[in-house]
Order: structure tokens, then C-alpha cells, then sequence
């Protein structure tokens, strides 16, 4: 900017000088053709042009003058412009180790060549920005290729396996115990499982939650296996409505979760009585053995804290991904670790803390993949166990009452807690009557 004005300014003192020539020479072809007397009157009438002109250009060379300073100084003060000390570069990639902290690239000449500065823009060197953007402060962001290389190679394969797994695996435990009856057959007594607030979160969580399945599944595996079928342009606005529920019905989904938490957490604190149950199988391998077990068994305790953990952190993973470059949740997980020893963030191969905002949001997509696929896998063990892989399951959730019979052999301590329960309530009221 400052040179161009300097060109300009150099420019009309050129322009300047030619027109001083000029006149010079028009003055000197004057003289030539006429006397002394003709040459004074001419001298004496060109002085005041002479004037004129000296004046002119130094207004315009004053004028410039003070133009290029307010220019310079607006400048100096402007807030778009950061100041010379905003960028601050920080290299964290392995291609830029040679480069020490806090250098701007261009300020390496001394140190290294310039083939060797581009490199490590090209391998994503990351500089800090005054600016709110802070993705600008990286050029080049080259682990976008290694990432969605990843991503729609090894992982969805991976994720679409776990999933086909554990429908076969279902599959082949269906055929091989086939339903698990009430083995003293139902008693026709009914008891109350769970109430309307708790099946109404458990139905708020598990509705959305297969809404959710459905429309990510389709934004991780609709363009291979739906748009073959329906066709491209049915598949666009297909996935654009499924991509809008999947968003809006999140909500759904953290509500049924809170419900679901606040109802059941303190039925689903471990104790001793679930190694015994886990160690016994839940009973489910072998007919006629039941383990005892409280209103919750140490099977239903894994599903419910899976669900609890799993929800929480597709919820958070998921809000990053609504609200994108807002959050550095990897970058604090990860120093949160390192705070205390453990170095997850190279075990995992995903470097040093912190991350650059993409960085961030590629780790969360991910991370929202897979954690979406282990539930899915929970879940469908879940819903295999809830309805055809246990008799009289469904109940609980269905009317909430349950068979008498079913919750003796299932769940036998909560059996007796209630029975208690009904009996010092009898009691009270049989007082309360006398
Ligand atoms: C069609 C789908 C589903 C059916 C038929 C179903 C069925 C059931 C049944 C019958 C119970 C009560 C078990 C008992 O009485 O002990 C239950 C509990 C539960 N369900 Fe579901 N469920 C379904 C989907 C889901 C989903 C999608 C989630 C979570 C994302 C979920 C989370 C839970 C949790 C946390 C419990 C309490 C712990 C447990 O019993 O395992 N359910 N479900």
C-alpha cells in the first residue's frame, strides 16, 4: 500500500518535472525567434507561472505526504489488521519438528530455506490468529485425506461388521436356547414393575434412540447401501429430512436419558450379589438355575450404565458436531489424562494435546460413529432379551405389571423388598384401622 503511494508520489514529481521542462523549452524556442526586448517581456510574463506551478506541486507533494501518514496510521490502528505480534506459530506436526515454537514461518530465513517453510504449511504447520476464525490459523490441513480415508475405509467397515456380528450372534444364541421360559410356568398374579414416569422415559429414550439408529445409520452407510436402491434423487431430500429428525430428535433422546437416570440410578449401584450373578451367567445358559438378583440384575446394571455412558457422551459428541468449532473437548479429555500419567492421546495415535479445531471435529465424528455402533450392539441384545429371548419380559415395559412367577425367578430380592414393603404397609393400615 505505502509503496504505491510512494510510486504515485514519484510519478507527479516526474510529471512535474516534465511540465517544468516544457515550459523551459517552450521558453527557450521563444527567446530564439525574438529580440532581447520581446525575451525580457516574456521572462517578466512566464515568473508568475513559474510560481504557479512550484506551488502546485508542493501542495500535491504535501497533500501525498499527509495522505500516506493518515493511511499509515489507520492502518496502524486498524482491528481487522492484527497487531505484529498476533501470529504466534506453534508446530505440532512431526514434518514441522524442526522448526521451533513461537516462530512465524516467514521469519525463518535465517534457519531454513523456503522449500522447507512450505513443507510444513503443507504438512499443517498451525498458527494462532487474533481473529475469531481460528481455523485460519492453518493453511493446509492435510490429515483431512488420512481422515476421511479412515473413516469411510477401516472404520465403517469395522462398525458395519460389529453390527452384522451381533445379529448373527443373536441368531445363533436364539437357536441354541430358544426362548427362556418361566420354568414354574406363569402364575397369573401380576406385580408392579414400573411405573407410568418410568416407563414413559424408558419409551421417550428407546423411541428416539432407534429414530436416531436409523437416520445415522443412514448418514454413515445410506450412499452405499440406500442410494443404489431409491436412486440419487430420492436420496437427497431422503437424507436431508433424516439429518434434520436425527438433529431435532437428539433432544428427545437427552430428556428420556435424565428421565431414565433420576428413576433408576440407585437400583443400578453394583454390590456383591452381581459377581455371584455374573459368575452364575444370569442363569441364562443353563435352565432351571436362577440367581438371585435385585430389582435390577448385574446384567441389566451393565445395559443401564452402558446406556447411561454411552448416552452421555453421544450427547456431548453430538452437540460438538451441531455446534461446530465451539468446543475442544478432545484437547481437555486428553491433557485431563496426561495430568495424571496416562499418554491416551499417542496410545490412541491421535498425537499431543491440544488439537486444531478440524482436528476437533474430526475426532468427534468419529467418536460419535463409534460410540453410536456399540450401542446399537448393546441395544439390539437388549431388545432381543426384552421381547422373543425372554418370556414374560415385555410385560414390564409394556402394561409395567409383571408376572408373579416371572419376578420370583428373575428378580427374587426385589420380590421380597416388595412383599415387605406391602406387608408393613398392611400392617400401618390395619393400626391406622384399630
Ligand atoms: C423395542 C425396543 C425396546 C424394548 C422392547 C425394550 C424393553 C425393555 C424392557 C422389557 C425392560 C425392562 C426389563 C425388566 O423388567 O427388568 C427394559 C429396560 C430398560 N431399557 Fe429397554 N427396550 C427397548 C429399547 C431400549 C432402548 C433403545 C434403550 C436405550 C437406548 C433402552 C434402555 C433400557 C434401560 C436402560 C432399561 C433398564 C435396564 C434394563 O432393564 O436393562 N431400551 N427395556
Amino acid at each position: 500500500m505505502n509503496s504505491l503511494k510512494l510510486k504515485s508520489l514519484k510519478l507527479n514529481c516526474l510529471q512535474s518535472l516534465e511540465l517544468l521542462k516544457s515550459l523551459g523549452a517552450q521558453k527557450h524556442s521563444l527567446l530564439r525567434g525574438r529580440t532581447r526586448a520581446n525575451q525580457k517581456t516574456l521572462a517578466l510574463s512566464l515568473e508568475p507561472l513559474k510560481g504557479t506551478v512550484s506551488f502546485v506541486i508542493s501542495l500535491v507533494a504535501v497533500g501525498l505526504v499527509l495522505f500516506i501518514c493518515s493511511v499509515s496510521g489507520a492502518q496502524a490502528e486498524s482491528s481487522v489488521r492484527p497487531p505484529a505480534n498476533a501470529v504466534k506459530n506453534e508446530i505440532n506436526k512431526d514434518a514441522a519438528k524442526k522448526f521451533q515454537t513461537n516462530r512465524i514461518p516467514g521469519a525463518v530465513l535465517n534457519r531454513s530455506s523456503d522449500a522447507d517453510t512450505w513443507r510444513a504449511i503443507r504438512h499443517g504447520v498451525t498458527g494462532n490468529v487474533s481473529i475469531p476464525d481460528k481455523k485460519a490459523g492453518i493453511l493446509v490441513q492435510d490429515a483431512g485425506e488420512s481422515y476421511r480415508a479412515i473413516r469411510n475405509g477401516p472404520l465403517f467397515s469395522y462398525l458395519g461388521f460389529s453390527m452384522l456380528a451381533t445379529l448373527i450372534l443373536l441368531a445363533i444364541f436364539f437357536a441354541w436356547r430358544g426362548q427362556v421360559k418361566v420354568d414354574k410356568g406363569l402364575s397369573g398374579r401380576k406385580i408392579k414393575r414400573f411405573s407410568t414416569i418410568e416407563r414413559t422415559g424408558h419409551w421417550l429414550m428407546a423411541i428416539s434412540f432407534i429414530i436416531l439408529g436409523i437416520s445415522g445409520l443412514n448418514i454413515s452407510f445410506g450412499k452405499t447401501v440406500i442410494m443404489p436402491i431409491i436412486g440419487k434423487d430420492a436420496f437427497g431430500p431422503f437424507t436431508h429430512f433424516l439429518k434434520l429428525t436425527h438433529n431435532y430428535i437428539a433432544f428427545a433422546f437427552m430428556l428420556g436419558l435424565l428421565i431414565a437416570f433420576v428413576c433408576w440410578v440407585l437400583h443400578n449401584i453394583p454390590n456383591r450379589g452381581d459377581i455371584n450373578w455374573l459368575l452364575k451367567g444370569g442363569g441364562i445358559f443353563k435352565k432351571g438355575e436362577h440367581p438371585p438378583a435385585g430389582k435390577f440384575n448385574a446384567g441389566q446394571k451393565l445395559i443401564f450404565w452402558g446406556v447411561m455412558i454411552g448416552g452421555l457422551s453421544l450427547s456431548v459428541s453430538g452437540w460438538a458436531l451441531m455446534f461446530p468449532f465451539e468446543y475442544s473437548f478432545f484437547s481437555s479429555t486428553m491433557s485431563a489424562f496426561s495430568a495424571i500419567g496416562l499418554d491416551v492421546g499417542n496410545w490412541t495415535g491421535l498425537g499431543n494435546a491440544p488439537y486444531s479445531v478440524i482436528q476437533e471435529q474430526q475426532y468427534n465424528n468419529i467418536w460419535h460413529a463409534i460410540m453410536g455402533v456399540l450401542m446399537i450392539c448393546l441395544i439390539l441384545a437388549h431388545i432381543y432379551i426384552g421381547t422373543i429371548g425372554m418370556e414374560g419380559a415385555y410385560d414390564a415395559m409394556g402394561s409395567g405389571d409383571v408376572d408373579e412367577n416371572w419376578a420370583i425367578e428373575h428378580h427374587s430380592l426385589w420380590v421380597e423388598e416388595v412383599k415387605a414393603q406391602e406387608r408393613s404397609a398392611d400392617g400401618a393400615n390395619v393400626q391406622a384401622a384399630e
